[in-house]
């Protein structure tokens, strides 16, 4: 194979040095000629590459990479797009959680009005982004995307860029699938697994292991433990992470049918999460007080001694699924992986243009669905009411209409009354001034 050109957008992000790491040790079976790293934050992405850079020296010598702020020289030519922006940054999502918690309700990144929030500040430059693909990339690229609130970016982006070539991704299972081989004692490229849902709203229905079904044993290990294990997940280990992986065990035993997706503490214990949470200190602050703080600790260590500690950062689920799924899109035989995908039938009683979470066939061919069927009543009455509230922000923002986003949050299962939601949407309107489309 040919040595592939792979734009990471959103070059500045704390994922990037982990994310080429992971390009760079599949060198192998995936060759990369060359890495461009994008980013409108030329001083934040600058710093970051310094250790990308030593990332580079250190695994692929023969790797081209470099930053840009140009969109032509980050695109021209490229055949992979690996998409992972934060609009707003951290101090954007830091408000996101705080407002919603000061009126009492949910505050986090990608569910409740934290995520419909962030989702109105990212659907508009992801369409900018997709439109400079368009025009500059190799016209069989792949855009891979993890930027959030993914279930709404996806949304989104199918209604206004329909036939763009983009993948949305979650690592989430991922990581869940990691933490189920350490229970199961087996390696996790031998679970395979069915899952239906939408993005951090879904629930896994069965789990094989080379074949053998182990669901009713690792429903005995989250009915006691939730998804705690003995090797802690490198991403997902920090005390709140902790915390909702041993929430699992609650969620478990209440609705003991599936296995559920980490995020949906939020909307099934939404009252108990914001009991749990200090209004002053979010998770935004955790992050920058650690995975942020630990990045950038290094880089300036770096400018001062030279020397540079791989420690600092991590590849985790994160870096070796999008590059799995790259090499994949690559390969005739290529492989299995849950991604977001227009549903289309695939779930039989979801509405047709629903963004689902549901296993997937991804090769050369590109993404082929499975059929997953009918789900329960339960179940699709709790994701009707998501699926809805997300239809109504995406909606909202094309028609600049407030009446809809009030329904997208009044909608939204983490929220009580249309007081609250109109509380919150009020606050927020005013916090995302620079950001949000406007709403009349
Ligand atoms: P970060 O703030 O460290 O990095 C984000 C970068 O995006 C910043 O450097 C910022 O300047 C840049 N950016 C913002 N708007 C941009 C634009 N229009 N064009 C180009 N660059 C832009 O954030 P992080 O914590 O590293 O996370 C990055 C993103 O990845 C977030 O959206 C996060 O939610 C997402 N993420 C998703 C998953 C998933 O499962 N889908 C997993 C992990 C992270
Ligand atoms: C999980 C989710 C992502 C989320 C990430 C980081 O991996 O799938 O969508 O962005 O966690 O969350 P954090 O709170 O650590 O920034
Ligand atoms: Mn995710």
């Amino acid at each position: 194979m040919e040595g592939k050109i792979i734009t990471i957008v959103g070059g500045g992000s704390t994922y990037t040095p982990g994310v080429v790491k992971a390009i760079l040790l599949k060198k192998d079976t995936f060759p990369v000629k060359e890495i461009r790293a994008y980013d409108i934050d030329e001083q934040r992405q600058n710093d970051v590459a310094i250790i990308v850079r030593e990332v580079v020296k250190a695994t692929c010598p023969e790797c081209n990479f470099f930053t840009t702020t140009d969109p032509e020289t980050a695109f021209k030519n490229s055949d992979f797009i690996f998409a992972q922006i934060r609009v707003g940054k951290y101090a954007m999502r830091e408000k996101d959680e705080k407002i919603s918690l000061k009126h009492g309700a949910v505050g986090q990144e990608t569910c409740g009005c934290g995520g419909l929030a962030y989702g109105l500040r990212t659907i508009y430059p992801m369409v900018e982004i997709l439109d400079m693909v368009e025009k500059y990339a190799n016209p069989k690229h792949w855009i891979l995307n993890y930027s959030n609130p993914a279930a709404i970016v996806a949304l989104a982006l199918k209604k206004l860029r329909p036939n763009a070539r983009i993948i949305n991704i979650c690592d989430m299972p991922v990581a869940i699938i990691n933490g189920m081989a350490d229970i199961l004692h087996c390696a996790s490229k031998d679970i395979a697994v069915n899952y239906f849902g939408l993005n951090h709203f879904g629930w896994f229905t069965d789990i094989w292991v080379n074949g053998d079904n182990r669901f009713n044993e690792l429903k005995e290990h989250v009915l006691e433990h939730g998804y705690l294990c003995d090797v802690p997940d490198e991403q997902h280990w920090e005390p709140s992470w902790v915390h909702t992986y041993g929430n699992m065990k609650y969620v478990m035993n209440r609705f003991p049918e599936y296995l559920p997706n980490t995020y949906l503490q939020y909307y099934l214990l939404s009252q108990d999460i914001v009991d749990d949470s200090n209004p002053e200190y979010t998770r935004a602050n955790e992050v920058m007080d650690g995975r942020e703080k630990t990045l950038f600790n290094a880089i300036n260590n770096y400018k001062e001694t030279k020397v540079y500690d791989d420690k600092m950062f991590v590849v985790g689920a994160h870096g070796t699924f999008i590059v799995e799924l790259a090499e994949s899109l690559c390969s005739e035989k290529g492989g299995r992986y849950l991604l977001i995908v227009k549903n289309e039938g695939a779930v039989a009683n979801l509405p047709d243009d629903a963004m689902v979470e549901i296993p997937c066939y991804v090769s050369l061919r590109g993404v082929e669905k499975t059929s997953v069927g009918h789900i329960p009543t339960f179940h699709k009455g709790l994701l009707e009411q998501q699926y809805a509230s997300e239809k109504c922000l995406v909606e909202g923002a094309i028609e600049n209409s407030y009446l809809k986003v009030l329904e997208a949050f009044t909608l939204n299962k983490t929220i009580k009354s249309s007081t609250q939601a109109k509380a919150i949407l009020d606050e927020m309107i005013e916090a995302n001034k620079e950001y949000w489309p406007p709403l009349k």
